[in-house]
């Protein structure tokens, strides 16, 4: 249980030193797994040896064999629809290329009275009504975003606006598209190791407000949204994180951004040290800038080899999950990941033509939608990978309800 400073304080303390999280660090990316009475130490990454130990062997206790299980989602999207037609006046474009290229034909745009933390707010409530949570029942509030609507971060805002006056803690995780699979893992990593009972993990970007209306390359893709999912903890047998992987890759980086502008800031100074002007010009972020197929080649490449790991560290194959659902970026990036692991169309889960690229939103957004349509049932095992923008990417294999 959280206390009110966030942390969780066991009632022996020296228990406190034996229930460090089993979290390996790899060469090339992150791993951990616990879950299904498995524990799952990744010592040197996807191409690593690794080593089962069961709870009872390794003497941990209880405490951090505990599993946490989704039971609740939600999401909301903007008023304004913006079809391809729609670019089509603005860009030189066609619904043919956009549809036949990227699988969209229709977006959400944030406009008038819409706002990423309303959204983001409508989100969460109805996750929490799904999983009848009382909001003041939340130990954490973890808002995947990398468009908050104030620099220093909107967890804080959307925990006060859901009338949170007990949950301890919110905070803003920024890693893009990869956002969501990032923000479920740590609402696993708080509940095993931290105590946390009740994690509301939020995706919501408005990527539209850093789009360059004037590129038909990025312009067609990107749409609004939010989505959330209630994590909480329960015993280990009906653990729903049942495995991940994480990684980043900062070289590659620079074939997707949307960087604070050069403002020649080295300027402002003399070569002898004297200040030559003061204050300097107030900064601002460039539009999105991508390199579509740099990004299409690493997400085809590395995708499928991420949910292959963590399948395989949750004792897992492609054919035994229920659902692949990836962030929802291009259908034809789906299409080739799902090929590449034999998973057969009927089903992979994608809802890319209404909603395009949500960035954080887009796999909460596509679990809420096929939740609530009956698709996705309790005990269903999904293949859930998020990549993007960092770069970063990153799989989980999760079992709904
Ligand atoms: N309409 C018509 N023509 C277009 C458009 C458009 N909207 N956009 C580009 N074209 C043209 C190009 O100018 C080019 O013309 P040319 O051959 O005369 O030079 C031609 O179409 C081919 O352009 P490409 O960029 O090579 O098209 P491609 O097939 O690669 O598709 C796309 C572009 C859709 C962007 C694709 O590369 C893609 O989806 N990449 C991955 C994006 C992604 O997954 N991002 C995820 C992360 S987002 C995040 O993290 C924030």
């Amino acid at each position: 249980m959280a206390n009110t400073s966030g942390f969780f304080t066991p009632s022996v303390p020296s228990l406190r030193r034996k229930i460090q999280p089993t979290i390996g660090i790899s060469r090339s990316g992150f791993c951990f797994s616990e879950g299904s009475c498995r524990r799952v130490v990744c010592s040197s990454g996807i191409e690593g040896a690794q080593k089962h130990v069961s709870p009872s062997e390794s003497g941990v206790p209880k405490l951090v064999s505990k599993g946490c299980k989704l039971v609740g989602c939600g999401s909301a999207v903007p008023t304004l629809s913006v079809s391809n037609d729609d670019l089509a006046r603005i860009v030189d474009t066609s619904d043919e290329w956009i549809s036949v290229r990227t699988g969209i034909r229709n977006r959400r745009v944030i406009s008038g009275k819409d706002s990423l933390r309303n959204l983001a707010v409508e989100a969460a409530r109805k996750a929490l009504e799904m999983a009848d949570v009382d909001p003041n029942d939340l130990d954490l509030i973890l808002m995947c975003t990398s468009t908050p609507e104030d620099l220093f971060g909107g967890a804080p805002q959307v925990q006060r606006d859901l009338g949170c006056t007990k949950t301890p803690l919110a905070y803003d995780i920024t890693a893009a598209c990869s956002g969501f699979v990032l923000g479920l893992v740590s609402a696993a990593c708080h509940i095993r190791g931290g105590g946390f009972r009740n994690v509301l993990v939020i995706g919501a970007d408005g990527l539209s407000r850093f789009v360059d209306w004037s590129d038909r390359g990025t312009c067609i893709l990107f749409g609004d949204a939010a989505g959330a999912l209630l994590v909480q903890a329960c015993d280990a047998e009906e653990d729903g994180l049942l495995s991940f992987d994480l990684h980043s890759d900062g070289e590659g980086g620079r074939h997707l951004t949307a960087s604070i502008k050069d403002n020649k800031t080295d300027e402002l100074l003399s070569s002898n040290g004297s200040v030559l002007d003061f204050p300097p010009k107030r900064f601002s972020y460039s539009c999105i800038q991508m390199n579509g197929k740099e990004v299409f080649r690493f997400a085809v490449r590395c995708v499928p080899q991420s949910i292959e790991s963590a399948l395989e560290k949750a004792g897992l194959t492609a054919s035994s999950i229920d659902w692949l659902l990836l962030h929802q970026a291009n259908q034809r990036i789906i299409d080739a990941v799902a090929t590449r692991l034999e998973v057969p169309q009927e089903q992979v889960i994608s809802n890319l033509a209404n909603y395009g690229n949500t960035s954080a939103a887009s796999i909460p957004l596509a679990l809420d939608e096929a939740v609530r349509s009956g698709k996705v049932k309790p005990g269903h095992t999904i293949a859930a990978a998020g990549f993007g923008a960092g770069l970063t990417w990153g799989s989980a294999i999760i079992r709904w309800g």
